[in-house]
């Protein structure tokens, strides 16, 4: 059923992503579209909780599509965390006469659109905006598709140097809890081995596979390293007692979140913005858009925060398969 919606809030939370720009520039147009009014929120739920609001013209978005980072700026914020916290940003949203939000962030900021919608009837559509791609039901969040292409681009030099000296490598890349990143990389960059949270394999065995490796001629050996595994530090330290061998590493770190937004990206971006402000005009909130075989849907925020398992079986399936070409 329509749902008379005159104005609405954006902002984007939790680590920035490439992408994030082009998604606010999407909403705020297509609700300007739609004769909404719309206000930006600074500093994601910080800016919630003292109202730190600007009012958003068309305009306001001018030349935003090819830049990284978020215009909105973005926070993780402790005072949301907690029911005080949260019954401030109420007020603001009630005092502003904002009748739903656009919220742009990962699992974290996600999981706090839930809270607002179930403890406080806070309405609002989220945009899966996150490097780390950590919600389900949908293929790709914002900013996955170039943080994968800044870490290839890391893996394939780091490749040029490690075959020349014959060297183990290990780089170690971004993802929390989530493996997204280094598979993606890994697969892409014909990485030897690829670490995640929850790889039982100890550095024994991983040197045990490099020097059968090396017995049967490979000379140089590339390990990417999900943060959530162990730090590359450690790897490298470990690998090189175990093994005797060349080994360095690296920690890509915050590169991986910066940089223009590759074409994937702005156009998923520009086409989940102007669906979430449909999605509130039609009166849908408490769901997040999602993305699958091409198609946009709604899917509730509960099963985008917690329901994990296909992303799981999908990791296991490209691991292996990474594991196959790299023999
Ligand atoms: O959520 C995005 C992300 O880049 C994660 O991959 C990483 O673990 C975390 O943010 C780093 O956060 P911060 O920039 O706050 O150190």
């Amino acid at each position: 059923m329509k749902n008379k919606i005159k104005k609405i809030g954006v902002l984007t939370s939790g680590g920035d992503a490439p992408g994030m720009n082009a998604a606010i520039r999407s909403v705020v147009r297509k609700a300007i579209y739609e004769g909404i009014e719309v206000n930006g929120v600074m500093r994601g739920y910080e800016g919630l909780i003292t109202g730190d609001l600007i009012g958003m013209t068309s305009r306001s978005v001018s030349n935003i599509l090819s830049r990284g980072g978020t215009i909105l700026k973005t926070a993780r914020s402790k005072e949301f965390m907690t029911a005080a916290g949260q019954e401030k940003c109420v007020k603001v949203i009630k005092d502003n006469r904002i009748d739903a939000l656009v919220i742009i962030g990962g699992n974290g900021s996600l999981q706090g659109a839930l809270t607002l919608q179930k403890d406080w009837e806070v309405k609002s559509i989220g945009i899966p905006g996150t490097i780390d791609n950590d919600l389900g039901y949908t293929d790709y969040t914002i900013g996955a598709h170039t943080s994968v292409d800044t870490v290839l681009d890391a893996v394939d030099k780091i490749r040029d140097t490690v075959s020349s000296m014959e060297r183990i490598y290990v780089i170690e890349v971004m993802g929390r809890t989530e493996p997204y990143i280094a598979i993606m990389a890994g697969l892409a960059g014909g990485a030897e081995e690829i670490l995640r949270p929850g790889s039982k394999l100890s550095m024994k065995e991983i040197a045990d596979e490099i020097r059968e490796a090396k017995q049967k001629g490979k000379k140089s050996w590339i390990i990417i390293v999900s943060e959530g595994f162990d730090s590359a530090h450690s790897v490298t330290e470990k690998l090189k007692s175990e093994t005797g061998y060349s080994v360095r590493g690296v920690t890509l770190g915050h590169v991986q979140r910066g940089g223009s937004p590759n074409a994937p990206d702005r156009i998923l971006a520009s086409m989940m913005g102007a669906y979430a402000v449909d999605a509130l005009i039609e009166g849908h909130h408490g769901e997040m858009v999602g993305i699958n075989g091409g198609e946009l849907s709604l899917i509730p925020y509960e099963k985008a925060c917690f329901e994990r398992d296909k992303d799981l079986e999908r990791g296991n399936h490209l691991y292996d398969l990474t594991k196959l070409l790299a023999t």
